[in-house]
């Protein structure tokens, strides 16, 4: 997330590659977002189906979740001279990791890979006196899921994992991928001493970007316009090179993730996967052939589909216009309201946020895009008057039930199941 120094809103720069989104084999299921650096470079790779031989290795969970942390940091990679900020980062994903699974009844453990480098020096991205990038973090692998509406979506690692399933996609040895800057002030609470004015507490973002880890992500974007000038919003293309060799490619559909299973339009309450509905009925839906990907483009883009792809980025522009819809909750002005008062459009903030102006003030203050300084995750909490929450707010933690996290208040989380797996299979469907 980029943060706020001062004031005014931030734009991201980025540029998504047009080669990426085409990949050789349709039979290829899962999406990797390998770089820490790149957080939004995707390869679709072909995660074969794995049958755990030992039941063991498959129940080996946990029993008493609540005093344990199920977060481990599989690798740490810190640049620099900095035992002590590394230290203290170690320890506050410590802390993190405790705060997210006495919340979320995780049986599994996640594995993280954590990064932390000079962004302006490491990566080209600086601050300037307003805006300072604070961190990211990915999911390493989703995975196509079915879903109980006959849709398949992508769904991340960390979440397939807690279905214990003896049968499933291949696993990756990481989960979540974070990546933190160091050029920010960090305010630890172990330091013992106040927030600085120009500071940041590490725990509050630590815990922010494990939620986009864990799935707090959206797969609408602009895929398909090169320049940095958002057109259109459409879910992730999946397009693969004819595999009977004809050099033609194959359209096989715009993909959600899970988390876009539950957006409504605000506030009519329209299921947002609706309009990938229509999307996919694109050139007479999933199987179409194309003589490239630039014919792709182009003829989509003169599609009458393109029109609901321009209306989705305008939809995700305006202020108070899409809400995430929670399982079990019926009226619609119980949705959490997205952030999407950005424009121009920024990757990675509208859409994957909870509305600032809603909550930046409650108890849901942590899923807000971007944070100031000068005050403490307490600081925010007492500020919120809820205390009952902590830092993980009520429409948070419905959001993650939704997705199919455990919780208390679920004793049968939501559970996709595994779409039809034959290698030699045509389009994806749906
Ligand atoms: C966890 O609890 C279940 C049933 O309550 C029990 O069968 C299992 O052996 C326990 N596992 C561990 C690792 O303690
Ligand atoms: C690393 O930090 C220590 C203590 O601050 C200092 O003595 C040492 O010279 C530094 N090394 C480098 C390579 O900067
Ligand atoms: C972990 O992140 C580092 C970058 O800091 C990268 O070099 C390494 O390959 C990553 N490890 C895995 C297993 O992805
Ligand atoms: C990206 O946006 C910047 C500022 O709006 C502009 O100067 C630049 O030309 C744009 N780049 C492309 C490739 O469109
Ligand atoms: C893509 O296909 C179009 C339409 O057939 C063709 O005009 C164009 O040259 C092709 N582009 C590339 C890079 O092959
Ligand atoms: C939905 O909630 C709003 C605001 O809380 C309330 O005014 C309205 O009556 C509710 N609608 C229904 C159908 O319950
Ligand atoms: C939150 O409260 C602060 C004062 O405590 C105020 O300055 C700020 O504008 C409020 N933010 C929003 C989004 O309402
Ligand atoms: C920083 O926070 C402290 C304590 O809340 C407050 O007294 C002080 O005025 C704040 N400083 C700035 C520059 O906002
Ligand atoms: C559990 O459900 C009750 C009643 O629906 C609600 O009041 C409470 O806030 C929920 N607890 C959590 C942790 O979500
Ligand atoms: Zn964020």
């Amino acid at each position: 997330m980029r943060s706020m120094i001062s004031t005014q809103l931030p734009t991201i720069i980025v540029f998504l590659a047009l080669s990426a989104i085409l990949s050789p084999v349709p039979a290829q299921k899962c999406i990797d977002q390998p770089n820490p650096f790149k957080p939004y470079d995707f390869t679709r790779v072909d995660c074969k189906l794995v049958t755990e031989r030992s039941v063991a290795k498959r129940d080996n969970y946990v029993n008493d979740t609540t005093t344990t942390n199920m977060f481990e940091i599989a690798e740490f990679h810190c640049t620099g001279n900095n035992t002590a900020l590394c230290d203290n980062m170690k320890k506050s994903f410590e802390t993190a990791g405790q705060m997210i699974s006495q919340v979320f009844c995780l049986k599994t453990p996640i594995k993280l890979n954590v990064s932390c480098l000079d962004f302006c020096n490491g990566l080209s991205d600086c601050s300037d006196e307003r805006f300072i990038d604070l961190g990211f973090a990915r999911p390493v692998r989703s995975m196509l899921m079915q879903d109980d509406d006959g849709v398949t979506r992508f769904y991340p690692q960390a979440l397939v994992k807690q279905y214990q399933m003896q049968t499933h996609p291949e696993f990756t040895s990481i989960d979540i991928t974070a990546t933190f800057n160091t050029q920010v002030k960090w305010w630890f609470r172990q330091d013992q001493r106040q927030i600085g004015e120009k500071e940041f507490d590490f725990l509050t973002v630590c815990l922010h970007e494990l939620f986009h880890g864990l799935g707090f992500q959206s797969y609408w974007s602009d895929w398909l316009n090169p320049s940095n000038a958002s057109e259109a919003l459409t879910p992730y293309p999946i397009i693969s090179l004819d595999p009977k060799g004809s050099g033609l490619v194959i359209f096989d559909g715009f993909h959600e993730h899970g988390f876009d299973k539950y957006l409504i339009t605000l506030p009519s309450g329209q299921r947002v996967s609706d309009f990938n509905k229509q999307l996919n009925k694109f050139a007479g839906g999933p199987g179409a052939k194309f003589a490239n990907v630039t014919d792709f483009i182009s003829q989509f883009r003169a599609s009458p589909q393109y029109e609901i792809a321009k209306e989705m980025l305008k939809k995700a522009i305006i202020a108070d216009d899409l809400g995430f819809l929670p399982q079990g909750v019926s009226n619609v002005s119980d949705c959490a309201i997205m952030e999407t008062s950005i424009n121009p459009y920024a990757l990675g903030s509208n859409l994957e946020h909870l509305s600032e102006k809603h909550y930046a003030n409650s108890s849901d203050f942590l899923m807000v895009f971007r944070y100031k300084t000068n005050q403490t995750l307490e600081d925010q909490e007492k500020r919120s008057g809820n205390l009952c929450f902590g830092a993980i707010g009520p429409k948070l933690r419905l959001i993650m039930q939704t997705l199919g996290y455990c919780t208390s208040n679920n004793s049968a989380p939501y559970q996709p199941t595994l779409p039809p797996f034959d290698p030699l299979a045509g389009p994806l469907g749906g």
